[in-house]
C-alpha cells in the first residue's frame, strides 16, 4: 500500500515536498484532552502494553493537528522489560534497583527485545492498520547513552554523577555495558522496522550531560554503531539522531552516518545548518516554551524556522524538544498550520 501523505519520508530522503512536513516529538501525550481521558481509565504502563490503546492514543494528533508523521505510543524505558529491570512511571521513571556495580551489570539480562517487548512489535502493528496509510509511522529507541544513565542513575538525573562515575572509573566495565546497549537497541529497532515503521529515531536526550571530548570519545561510537546496524539492515527506513541539551555536540553527533540530525531549541536553526553542513536533512528546531506565547509571536518564529531551514538540503520541521504537557492543543495546531502555509513569498 502507499501512503497518502509521504512529506516527511521525502524530507528525510532529502528531497523539498511542497510543503515543509511537521511533526511533534511528544505530541500524543497529556496536553490532550483526549489522551488524559484515557489515562484516567489506564495506566502509562498498560496503555504502553495494550497495542489497541496505544494505537488510538497515536493517531490522536494525526486527526487533532493534522501533522504528517505519527510516533508510535511508547517511551524509551520500555525496553528494560528485556533486560530484566523493572522501571515505574509516577509519571517521572523510577527504577528500585539501579544498576551501578559490576555484580548489578552481570546480573542483568541481555534478552530478545522482539519477544521479550513483543508489545511493542504488536503496537505497531495496530498503528498501521489503525493509521490506514494516511501518515507514515516512526518507530523509536533512546541512545545507549541516555538508556544506560537511566539504569545506573535510577531515574532522571541533574547531575549525572553515577552514570560518570562509572565512566571514569570502571572504563572497561562502562564500554561493555555500552556495547550491550547498542546491540540491544539495534535489534529492538530492527523488529520494530519488520514490524511496519516507516522511520526510526534515536533520542539522546542526555547526551548533553557530557563533555564534548567525553561524548566523542565514550559514548558516539556506540550510537554510531547503532544507526550502522539499523541501516545495514534496511535502507528503506531513514533513521533519524536527536542528541540533546548541548549545541557544543552538535558537529560531533553531525558526524553519525544518520539520514536526518535533529536539532535542539538551544541553537538557531541557521547556526546548526552551518555546522552540520548544507548536505544534510535537518529536523527542528522551535522552542516548545514559545507554544506559551501569542499566536502572532508564535506564527512569527515559525516562519523564522521555516527560512532557515530551506538552507538545508531539506527540512523536517519539529519542536526543539517535546511538547509541554501544559500546552494549549489549539495553539499547536497554529504551530502545524502556519508550517502547512509555508513562507509568504514562495514555496516552502
Ligand atoms: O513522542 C510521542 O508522542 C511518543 C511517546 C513518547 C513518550 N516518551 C511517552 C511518554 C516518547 C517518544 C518518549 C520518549 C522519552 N521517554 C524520552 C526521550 C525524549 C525526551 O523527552 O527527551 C525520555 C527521556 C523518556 C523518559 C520519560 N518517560 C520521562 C522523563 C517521563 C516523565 C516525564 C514526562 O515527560 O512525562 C516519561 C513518561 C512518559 N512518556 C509520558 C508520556 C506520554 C507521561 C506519562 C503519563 O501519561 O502519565
Amino acid at each position: 500500500m502507499t501512503l497518502q501523505n509521504h512529506s516527511f519520508l521525502d524530507a528525510c530522503a532529502g528531497q523539498r515536498p511542497a510543503r515543509t512536513p511537521v511533526w511533534l516529538m511528544r505530541q500524543a501525550g497529556r496536553y490532550l484532552p483526549e489522551y488524559r481521558e484515557i489515562r484516567a481509565r489506564v495506566s502509562f504502563l498498560d496503555l504502553c502494553r495494550t497495542p489497541e490503546l496505544a494505537a488510538e492514543v497515536t493517531v490522536q494528533p494525526i486527526d487533532r493537528l493534522g501533522v504528517d508523521a505519527a510516533i508510535l505510543f511508547s517511551d524509551i524505558l520500555v525496553v528494560f522489560d528485556a533486560m530484566g529491570v523493572e522501571v515505574e512511571f509516577r509519571p517521572e521513571p523510577h527504577i528500585a534497583k539501579p544498576v551501578r556495580t559490576a555484580a548489578e551489570l552481570a546480573s542483568l539480562r541481555w534478552g530478545d527485545p522482539v519477544e521479550e517487548v513483543g508489545y511493542v512489535m504488536d503496537a505497531v502493528r495496530a498503528c498501521k492498520r489503525a493509521l490506514a496509510d494516511r501518515v507514515p509511522l516512526i518507530g523509536f529507541c533512546g541512545a545507549p547513552f541516555t538508556t544506560a544513565s537511566y539504569l545506573i542513575e535510577g531515574g532522571t538525573s541533574r547531575e549525572f554523577h553515577e552514570v560518570k562515575r562509572l565512566m571514569y572509573s570502571e572504563p572497561l566495565l562502562f564500554g561493555a555495558l555500552m556495547e550491550n546497549m547498542s546491540e540491544l537497541l539495534a535489534r529492538y529497532l530492527i523488529g520494530q522496522i519488520d514490524a511496519g515503521v516507516d522511520a526510526v529515531q534515536i533520542f539522546d536526550s542526555w547526551a548533553g550531560a557530557l563533555s564534548p571530548r567525553d561524548y566523542a570519545a565514550l559514548v558516539l561510537p556506540h550510537t554510531i554503531r547503532l544507526v550502522e546496524r539499523v541501516q545495514a539492515h534496511s535502507r528503506r527506513v531513514p533513521v533519524i539522531l536527536f542528541a540533546r541539551g548541548n549545541a557544543n555536540l552538535l558537529g560531533l553527533s553531525a558526524s553519525a552516518p544518520a539520514d536526518v540530525i535533529g536539532v535542539d531549541w538551544s541553537l538557531e536553526l541557521d547556526a546548526a545548518i552551518d555546522v552540520v553542513g548544507p548536505e544534510r536533512v535537518v529536523q527542528g528546531n522551535l522552542d516548545p516554551a514559545l507554544l506559551f506565547g501569542p499566536p502572532a509571536l508564535i506564527r512569527e518564529r515559525v516562519q523564522q524556522v521555516l527560512a532557515a531551514g530551506r538552507r538545508a538540503r531539506a527540512h523536517v520541521f519539529n519542536l526543539g524538544h517535546g511538547i509541554s504537557r501544559f500546552t494549549d492543543p489549539a495553539l499547536a495546531k497554529l504551530m502545524v498550520d502556519t508550517v502547512h502555509e509555508g513562507l509568504p513569498d514562495a514555496g516552502a
